[in-house]
């Protein structure tokens, strides 16, 4: 059935014979129920991923790069508005291929160094592709948006197979969030801002910006000292071994 493992590129995007590729998206159907299961499913199985990633780093490392994780289904009022935007036809297969964004996690970090650490850790994860992505931190939007973005595909097992299912991954820094949770409120999306508010809005991104910048600077020299701090605690533990090992000798 829906298996695309072989085949990049291609979406199978039937459950049952259920659903076709060219039928038109009703969105009180049961098919669209169907396809929205698909992209839980997928939510589902990437946030585990998550919450596992973050219990390990925690536990075996001491490090806790994310503050919060968030997930969301896009309303499908929008995936429609989307593919209109797109100038799509309304069918299953193009809400499939085409909105890549239907299923969204945020992971909010502190510092942005966690996020590339985070990004690295990611693309080593062994079954979840990564199909794109765009890095609004290094090269900010013109709106002074920053964020890291990944779009995924999620394995899921199926009683009939594995579908790869997309999912949209921002990962940000707490003062990234801060300032688009209010652009998002004030202007995403929202043409009566004015064009002075709008250049305030950049503005205060960009301050923002260089808050995170000088609370990482703190962070690395911290972290820096307690690495060092360790290295002289393994050098003096190890001439301490060297000293009681003599005195044995002596003995
Ligand atoms: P959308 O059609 O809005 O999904 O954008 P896109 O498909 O061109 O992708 P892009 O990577 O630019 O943006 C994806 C998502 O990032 C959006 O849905 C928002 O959640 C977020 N985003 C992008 N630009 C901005 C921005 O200027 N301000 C805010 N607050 N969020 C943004
Ligand atoms: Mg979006």
């Amino acid at each position: 059935m829906i298996q695309n493992e072989n085949n990049e590129g291609e979406y199978l995007i039937r459950i049952e014979n259920s659903l076709v590729r060219d039928e038109f998206i009703d969105i009180n159907d049961q098919n669209f129920e169907k396809m929205m299961f698909l992209y839980n499913s997928a939510l589902k199985e990437i946030k585990t991923k998550i919450e596992i990633l973050q219990d390990e780093l925690k536990i075996f490392s001491d490090y806790e790069p994310i503050e919060y994780i968030t997930t969301r289904i896009k309303k499908p009022e929008t995936i429609l508005e989307k593919l209109k935007r797109k100038n799509l036809a309304l069918t299953y297969g193009n809400m499939f291929q085409e909105v890549n964004d239907i299923a969204g996690i945020r992971l909010v970090c502190n510092f942005k160094k966690d996020v590339y650490k985070l990004v690295e850790i990611i693309e080593d994860f062994q079954d979840v592709r990564i199909l794109n992505r765009k890095d609004y931190m290094k090269k900010p939007k013109k709106s002074g948006y920053m964020s890291y973005h990944l779009i995924l595909e999620v394995p899921v097992n199926f009683s009939s197979g594995i579908m790869y299912v997309k999912v949209e991954m921002q990962l940000r820094t707490l003062a990234m969030d801060f300032w688009a949770s209010l652009e998002h409120k004030l202007k995403y999306k929202n043409s009566n801002i004015t064009k002075a508010e709008s250049n305030n809005l950049i503005k205060y991104a960009k301050v923002i910006n260089n808050i995170d910048e000088s609370i990482l600077t703190i962070s690395n020299r911290l972290e820096k000292e307690k690495n060092e701090n360790i290295l002289i605690e393994t050098a003096e533990s190890r001439n301490e071994n060297q000293t009681k090992k003599k005195i044995f000798f002596k003995l």
